[in-house]
């Protein structure tokens, strides 16, 4: 039935199916409406401008000579200091010594390799798509890295095909806990394995130089949970007395508990940002957003036992001298909440003097995704991709008020950039600033967060629960005079979500 009669027929029904209706190929520019949060823009670029582009046709809000978003790249003409080549494919993955699945491999290895920068030092990866059928692309989860550089196919680059490659270059200067991973097909292929750790350290050794600094990415394959690509509880030696850093990641989808039995511990860092003043806790969980790190510092115990840190159940880290006997692990129930967890600092920028204020609304109605019927997440009242691009100048102070009432919680995840925490539920943060980029908004709850707006391009705002990026929860931060030279589908067949 055509899509004339069947409005027709149907009438409202008729209509909000085709409307629903997504192009095969779209600039993330043309989907939904421009926002402006009461900053400028409202009236000049309430149309987005088309321009001739070697690219094609080239979209962007705003009405001067717009940037190209390509050109938005990290440094070219020096050497780099870290370099890795990634090889992508498609192949086996083995989990456990008898469960192998079907995934994806950077290397032959799930978790890819670890890759470690210094501070201040240019970090150069250079992608290779041996076999993913569907093409790749590595993006730097927390990382401020140049637009150009975030590896979002369709956004920031096209999605790279069988037999090509792609390279990656930035200054690493943030120090902390990161992560990479694919964001074509993500909610495929992050799953399936196409991930791994970026650990950025201070351009000088902070701390003990015996201290142990060990990476926990958890990780789901197929229903089975791991730690580092191995099930159950792995042991990492550690002398009686050292001081031990250990870098969570969640690279799953849900919410994971984490908590450390046999010591007390401190949450030093939160998405690679070090909290002030972190007090110990002990028989205290933290809940860790889906996409977020955190970095718990502890003690092994001197009495030759070894401390557990719990991830999440019985998938634990073990650290201590070998064979050293580790306590139970039993999930405490209290949580660490960063609303009054450590002590208030100065921030770089007043979030009271804001240039722009958004409001990010997550509800869910029945309605039409692509003219399939169902129960659709809605941001501000409108279904995906009728969704709102918040659009910021640079150097604006921006506020958003992320709030949820859609029946379950959403890992909120910007790119680009790291997000001030500010309150939840109207309480105000009285802790160390937290920042963050990874936020799980728990259905009923609201957050108020500020940030300047510092890194010019056009940057994906979306659940990293990431099905839910798939059926629509899914916006973007675009910079002012910024054009976007990339389509979503299009020859590169480029699919984000
Ligand atoms: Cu970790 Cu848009 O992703
Ligand atoms: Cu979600």
């Amino acid at each position: 039935m055509g899509v004339v009669a069947a409005s027709a027929l149907l009438g409202p029904l008729g209509w909000m199916w085709h409307a629903s209706l997504v192009p095969d190929t779209y600039s993330v520019m043309e989907m939904g409406h421009a926002e402006f949060g009461g900053g400028p823009g409202g009236a000049t670029a309430a149309h987005q401008h088309d321009h001739q582009h070697d690219h094609g046709s080239v979209a962007h809000v705003g009405g001067s000579q717009p940037v190209d978003l390509v050109s938005l790249a990290g440094p070219r003409g020096r050497p780099a200091d870290v370099r890795e080549t990634l090889v992508a494919r498609e192949e086996q993955i083995r989990v456990a010594s008898e469960h192998t699945v079907e995934g994806y491999t950077l290397n032959h290895d799930s978790p890819g390799p670890e890759i470690r920068a210094k501070r201040g030092q240019l970090v150069e990866v250079r992608l290779v798509n041996e076999s993913v059928s569907d093409g790749v692309t590595l993006h730097w989860h927390g990382v401020h890295v140049p637009n150009a550089e975030d590896g979002v196919a369709g956004v920031t680059q096209d999605a790279v095909q069988v037999g090509q490659d792609y390279v990656y270059r930035f200054v690493a200067d943030q120090t902390g806990t990161f992560w990479y991973h694919s964001h074509q097909d993500s909610h495929e292929q992050v799953p399936k394995g196409l991930f791994g750790a970026l650990v950025v350290t201070p351009a000088e050794p902070s701390g003990p130089s015996d201290a142990v600094d060990v990476l926990a990415q958890v990780h789901t394959y197929d229903g089975r949970r791991t730690v580092n690509g191995r099930v159950g509880a792995s042991r990492v030696p550690a002398e009686p007395g050292a001081r031990a850093r250990v870098r969570v990641i969640n690279t799953d989808n849900g919410l994971m508990r984490t908590w450390v039995s046999g010591a007390p511990y401190r949450v030093v860092a939160v998405d690679g940002v070090d909290l002030n003043a972190p007090e110990p806790v002990r028989d205290t969980a933290f809940a860790l957003p889906a996409g977020g790190r955190v970095d718990l510092e502890l003690s092994v115990p001197t009495d030759g036992s070894a401390a557990r840190v719990g991830l999440g159940g019985a998938t634990a880290l073990l650290l201590g001298p070998e064979d050293a006997s580790a306590p139970p692990g039993a999930e405490p129930s209290a949580s660490v909440d960063l609303l009054d967890y450590g002590s208030p600092a100065a921030v770089a920028f007043d979030p009271d003097e804001a240039d722009r204020r958004f409001t990010y609304d997550i509800g869910r109605r029945p309605g039409f995704l692509d003219g399939r019927p169902g129960l659709w997440w809605t941001i501000n009242g409108h279904t995906f991709p009728d969704l709102p691009m918040y659009v910021v100048s640079e150097h604006d102070v921006v506020r958003v008020r992320l709030e949820n009432s859609s029946g379950e919680a959403h890992p909120m995840h910007l790119h680009g950039h790291h997000a001030l925490v500010l309150s939840r539920n109207g309480r105000p943060v009285t802790g160390s600033p937290w920042w963050t980029d990874s936020l799980d908004i728990d259905d009923g709850d609201s957050y108020e967060l500020a940030f300047v707006a510092d890194n010019p391009g056009i940057w994906m705002f979306h659940c990293h629960d990431l099905p839910h990026a798939v059926e629509g929860l899914v916006t973007h931060l675009a910079y002012e005079d910024v054009a976007e030279p990339f389509v979503v589908g299009g020859p590169a067949g480029n699919r984000p979500e």
